[in-house]
């Protein structure tokens, strides 16, 4: 797997950008998509790897969906072309892409068994009996349906069902599996326990994996890459500690995790958020307007002044969130309206030093943990 190291400035660890390498597994030139005269699709280009799992993830209506029918040849793209292994494959027919699909909904076939819905795509291609049943076997062990072979899909959880989706879309061999938020309907902890099994089985498989999500913690949580997308364009194309940690877009890191987001000026010695300065090192026109982001974990609050400290608010909110207390500030309250601040406390700082609604804080932040947006 391609586990991310912190720091590393590489925008896709398997991806040789620019040469040496052979030709990424998939890649997408220029898509554009319009449905009557709306834009879907703007300019969409990118690369994938061999093996890589990676989540389309953005608000809404940003045209995830239409992106991936797109790639499995349910949608035409008005302009543009993909490429498997260098070649095109834009203008195939979706049974001639070697794809396979899982959507949101189950939709298996209500009136077939668990058996007879996973060897249904094996069954319409006349593959040979043993052939199927060895698969369906196989199928059955992978995703843990054993005891369930012979229930229709009613008799079955959401999760189940949704194992069984996969297990049909898997029975066909794809090179590549497109899955359309396929744990979206399930109950939070169903939906955490199948992610990771999820993973688990598109490790082993060494299976390329596009999964459509909105729910930034699941893309995170799987992805050796996200592409994140709003209103038809890519924001951002990177791994999951590059999207949290680099940014590329005040959207993106207003999409991804919370954060202190504020609107700022440039002045000396870094950004002006009502009358505090917010120390950072990016470089910026004296007077121009932009916005800071600080993360709440790289957050100080302190009861008395700190050499990190730039404003002092007062706490209107605390949250327990187990590993880590969230302290909201008001801050500039009496003279403007003022922001709204967070800082995250780990448990045992908090056990330490503990706050309360309408107490006093000071809080800082070391300038290398603030980024500017233009
Ligand atoms: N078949 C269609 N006809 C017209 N508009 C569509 C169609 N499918 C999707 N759209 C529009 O395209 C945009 C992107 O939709 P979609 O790809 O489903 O977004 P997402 O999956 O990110 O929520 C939306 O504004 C949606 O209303
Ligand atoms: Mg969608």
């Amino acid at each position: 797997m391609t586990a991310s190291a912190p720091g590393s400035v590489a925008a896709a660890p398997r991806l040789a950008a620019g040469g040496g390498g052979a030709a990424p597994y998939i890649e997408v030139r220029g898509l554009h998509k319009r449905y009557g005269d709306t834009d879907v699709l703007r300019d969409v280009s990118f690369a994938i790897a061999e093996g890589e799992f990676v989540c389309f993830l953005g608000p809404s209506g940003c045209g995830k969906t239409t992106l991936l029918m797109c790639l499995a040849g349910l949608e035409q793209a008005q302009a543009g072309d993909i490429l498997k292994q260098g070649a095109s494959i834009g203008h195939l027919p979706p049974s001639r892409r070697d794809v396979g699909i899982v959507f949101q909904s189950y939709a298996l076939f209500p009136n077939l068994t668990v058996v007879d819905n996973i060897a249904f795509g094996l069954v319409s291609q006349r593959r040979p009996r043993p052939e199927i049943e060895a698969t369906v076997a196989e199928l059955i062990a992978l995703l843990s349906l054993q005891g369930h072979e012979h229930k229709f899909p009613s008799q079955l959880s959401g999760g189940q069902q949704q194992r069984v989706a996969l297990a049909r879309s898997l029975a066909l061999k794809p090179s590549l599996l497109l899955l359309d938020e396929p744990l979206s309907a399930l109950d939070a902890q169903v939906r955490t326990r199948l992610r990771g099994e999820l993973r688990e089985l598109q490790t082993r498989l060494g299976l390329t994996t596009i999964m459509v999500t909105h729910d930034q913690e699941e893309a995170q949580s799987l992805s050796d890459r996200i592409v994140l997308m709003n209103h038809g364009r890519i924001e951002q194309i990177g791994t999951p500690w590059q999207i949290y940690n680099q940014p590329a877009t005040a959207f993106v890191a207003d999409f991804i995790g919370s954060g202190n987001l504020h609107a700022g000026t440039a002045t000396a010695g870094g950004v002006r958020v009502d009358a505090f300065v917010v120390p950072c090192h990016a470089a910026m026109a004296p007077s121009q307007a932009l916005r800071v982001l600080m993360r709440p974990e790289d957050m100080e609050l302190s009861a008395t002044r700190t050499a990190l400290s730039f404003a002092e608010g007062t706490v209107h909110q605390v949250e327990h969130l187990g590993a880590v207390v969230r302290a909201h500030l008001q801050v500039g309250a009496g003279e403007r309206p003022g922001t709204r601040w967070v800082a995250d406390v780990s448990k045992k700082t908090y056990a330490g030093q503990p706050f309360a609604v309408g107490e006093s804080r000071w809080i800082g932040v070391h300038a290398d943990d603030v980024k500017v947006f233009t």
